[in-house]
């Protein structure tokens, strides 16, 4: 069937977002909300939108005029008889969608196709209290709407196929790529999303480095648009921790999902980010206010020579190159010479436990990470013994050219390192658990999340046996279950494939 009426109940945010890209496509959409008065605000703030765009040039007359004349208030919700399609977008509470529905049955006909906007709830749990739960399906759009080019359509166990085949049809109709998902908690981005701000905390927690400079090395290091703590405070703590708590007790208190005790407190002291002007950060009129400045340069003119170890050939040569256009003297012998600055570039491990694993000096030893290009912002890692005089000299050193450097506290990998290890295996463990193929899965998050690449291709990019020696060091270095990979990875990285290759059969 190809969907060409609509009817949208519920026209808060969502709904009306639905409702414009719906009628841009060309559909006759009724729209109808339990509250009085607000499907015609709905209506009357869309209306004010689409003349904007007009205004800007990015929509015509005609087109302004043509999607206007297709959106139609209906008064009251028997007036949905004869659409193709239901979208519900009301409040987030199982029993009132279940009674929506069940209401709804009475009013359509059976080939009316019905889709739930939920992001937390399961669609079969929904479906399951209707006449026809082969009929409905998830329908999951992100905010705004027409600006987040994503929708996961998900299907329940009782969701029949061709329900799926139309929505994703329609998907593509209004200009969203549709992926089709199983109906499992978080669907693919909400579960996806849970890696990159639980691992910050995590770091935050074991006090490896300030709020301030996590964000800054994983958005100028790794290359998050935004940082994970300026990312809780725009999603508001209120929102963001019951989803973390909800997907990590969903899946039976899975490692890889555990919430953090920080964001519980904050939330109970209402510090819940930049809409009261205070989360992580301090705001004052929407700006931060107390973001802490880079760290300072030390101001080191005389370098011992640097003696390099490391896990990859690629980062020794690389380092190599760079020490020599510096004019810095190689230490080129087996063990490093009483006074030489030792610079270790190794994967999944903190300094201490590198130095002990090579045999030198810990208290000469200063780690690098070259995850992440290395001609961006810099992260260094001395140990806790290391004295002074040579961290500053490898902070002068890898300042150069006016690169930005964190020197951070010890870790069990850095902190791109754990991050991004984390982003991918999660990602590959979705793939795994086959809640949607590999390339869906990267194309979801990617339009999704905001990152810069899907988490999949981005294990491609970084290397999927870096990404798991990153993951098997830390399991081994900390016990922790949290960090072991994904048997999807395992095997990709192994074989040496693609991280996006999917079974042959
Ligand atoms: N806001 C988001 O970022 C987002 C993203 C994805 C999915 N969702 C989901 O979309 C749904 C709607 O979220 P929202 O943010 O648009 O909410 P909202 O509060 O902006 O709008 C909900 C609207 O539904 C109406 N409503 C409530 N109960 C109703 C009923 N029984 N019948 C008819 N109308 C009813 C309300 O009057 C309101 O106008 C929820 O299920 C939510 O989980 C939200």
């Amino acid at each position: 069937m190809t969907i060409q009426t609509m009817a949208l109940i519920g026209t808060g945010v969502m709904g009306m977002g639905i409702a414009q890209i719906a009628a841009q496509a060309g559909l006759e959409v009724r729209l109808f909300d339990v509250q009085a008065g607000a499907a015609e605000r709905g209506l009357n703030q869309l209306k004010q939108t689409l003349e904007k765009l007009q205004l800007k040039g990015k929509i015509t007359v005609q087109q302004l005029n043509e999607t206007l004349a297709r959106l139609k208030v209906i008064e009251h919700i028997e007036a949905v008889a004869g659409v193709d399609l239901v979208v519900e977008a009301i409040i987030e509470n199982i029993e009132i969608k279940q009674k929506l529905f069940l209401q709804l049955e009475n009013i359509v006909s059976e080939q009316t196709i019905l889709a739930t906007n939920t992001s937390s709830l399961s669609v079969t749990a929904i479906a399951a209290a209707l006449n026809i739960p082969s009929r409905l399906a998830g329908f999951h759009f992100f905010n705004p709407v027409p600006l987040m080019k994503i929708v996961e359509v998900i299907a329940g166990l009782a969701t029949e196929e061709v329900v799926v085949v139309d929505l994703l049809e329609l998907s593509q109709r209004m200009g969203h790529l549709g992926v089709r998902t199983k109906d499992t908690p978080g669907f693919i981005v909400n579960h996806a999303g849970r890696a990159y701000g639980t691992e910050a905390l995590k770091a935050l927690g074991e006090g490896v480095a300030s709020v301030s400079e996590i964000d800054r090395i994983l958005r100028e290091g790794a290359g998050f648009r935004m940082g994970p703590f300026e990312l809780f405070d725009l999603t508001a703590l209120d929102v963001s921790h019951p989803v973390m708590e909800s997907i990590f007790n969903q899946y039976y208190q899975e490692d890889r999902y555990r919430p953090h005790a920080l964001t519980r407190q904050m939330l109970a002291a209402k510090k819940v980010g930049r809409k009261v002007g205070e989360g992580f950060y301090r705001y004052v009129e929407g700006k931060k206010i107390n973001e802490a400045a880079a760290q300072l340069v030390p101001d080191v003119t005389q370098f011992n020579a640097v003696w390099i170890y490391a896990d990859l050939k690629h980062d020794d040569l690389i380092l190599r190159q760079y020490l020599r256009e510096k004019n810095i003297t190689l230490d080129v012998a087996e063990q490093p010479a009483a006074d030489s600055l030792i610079i270790l570039a190794t994967y999944g491990e903190d300094t201490t436990t590198a130095a002990l694993r090579l045999g030198v000096d810990a208290t000469r030893a200063v780690s690098i990470d070259l995850l992440t290009d290395f001609a961006k912002h810099r992260t260094l890692m001395p140990s806790i013994v290391t004295q002074k005089e040579y961290v500053d000299q490898a902070h002068a050193l890898f300042a150069q050219d006016q690169h930005g450097v964190s020197v951070i506290e010890e870790s069990m990998g850095f902190i791109a390192q754990r991050v991004l290890a984390m982003v991918i295996n999660l990602a590959c463990d979705i793939a795994q658990q086959q809640i949607a193929s590999a390339t869906d899965i990267d194309q979801a998050v990617r339009l999704g999340l905001g990152y810069p690449y899907g988490p999949i291709s981005w294990g491609d990019q970084l290397g999927s046996q870096r990404i798991l020696l990153i993951l098997e060091r830390i399991l081994h270095n900390t016990g922790d279950q949290r960090y072991r990979p994904s048997p999807w990875l395992q095997r990709r990285a192994r074989l040496n494939l693609s991280l996006l290759h999917s079974t042959t059969i």
